[in-house]
């Protein structure tokens, strides 16, 4: 059975405090709402991350993410982290190719291909994030893009790597929009994503690999787009920034 998870994505938001704050309150509700297996995960800022693991000890249903590496294990990056410093504070996951990462930050499918790498070998779990934008998806071609963005990023990894994987579809016209895919619309990617694995590893790959949907998913419609057959919980912008919004929407797998 793969693995149910339910992913914050803090993007660039809270200072030290307020993210302290925010943390313990989702490890205080975790502990008494969530009676499933799913994991809630929380990608912060690199600033917060030591201290939340910290305070993630003790609760094994949560666990915390980067949002970012540098590809390179070390050297003369001015600003940048490197996967083993990430991993060294006891980080578990890293947000790789994110849309505002290939749109803002020009990462394209074969730098992320060595982001993938590099996590890997430091002990990290990327959540790898793929999905078309509003032009390509009115031209019809996301089934394409997101075809390209498997095979170029992360299709080359041995089936031991891959197996460390979390996939995320996000597209691009439903982050921070307020226009959700439809749980169809999303389940027809979700089951397009498991097939393309399924054909480049196995179908036993493919029925383990989690799949997270994300884009503009809240409490209200995340019970419908997580009781898809090919949606294994989601990665949350927006409505990870309240405790309330982010355990409901984990409480979804109770
Ligand atoms: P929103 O939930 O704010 O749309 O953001 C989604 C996202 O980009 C998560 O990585």
């Amino acid at each position: 059975m793969r693995k149910k998870i339910v992913a914050g994505n803090w993007k660039m938001n809270l200072d030290y405090n307020e993210g302290l704050s925010l943390f313990s309150e989702i490890t205080n509700m975790v502990k008494d709402e969530i009676t499933g297996s799913q994991q809630a995960v929380v990608c912060s800022p690199f600033i917060h991350l030591h201290s939340l693991v910290q305070m993630a000890k003790g609760y094994d249903k949560v666990a915390v993410g980067a949002q970012n590496i540098h590809q390179n294990e070390s050297g003369a990056y001015t600003g940048e982290v490197s996967a083993k410093m990430v991993k060294s504070v006891g980080a578990e996951y890293v947000i790789l190719g994110h849309s505002e990462r290939r749109q803002y930050f020009g990462e394209d499918n074969q730098l992320l291909a060595v982001k993938t790498e590099t996590a890997l070998k430091n002990g990290l779990k990327p959540i790898f994030c793929i999905g078309e934008t509003l032009d390509e998806r009115e031209a019809e071609q996301h089934f394409d893009v997101i075809r390209t963005q498997l095979k170029e990023g992360v299709f080359s990894l041995s089936t031991e790597q891959f197996s460390q994987l979390v996939l995320a579809y996000e597209p691009v016209w439903a982050i921070g929009t307020g226009k959700t895919a439809t749980s169809e619309q999303a389940q027809e990617i979700h089951a397009f994503i498991r097939e393309e694995i399924a054909n480049n590893y196995s179908q036993e790959v493919a029925d383990n690999t989690t799949i997270l949907y994300g884009g503009s998913c809240n409490p209200k419609n995340a019970p419908e787009l997580f009781a898809q057959p090919d949606i294994d919980g989601g990665l949350i912008g927006g409505a990870s920034l309240k405790s309330r919004d982010f355990l409901d929407i984990v409480k979804v797998f109770n």
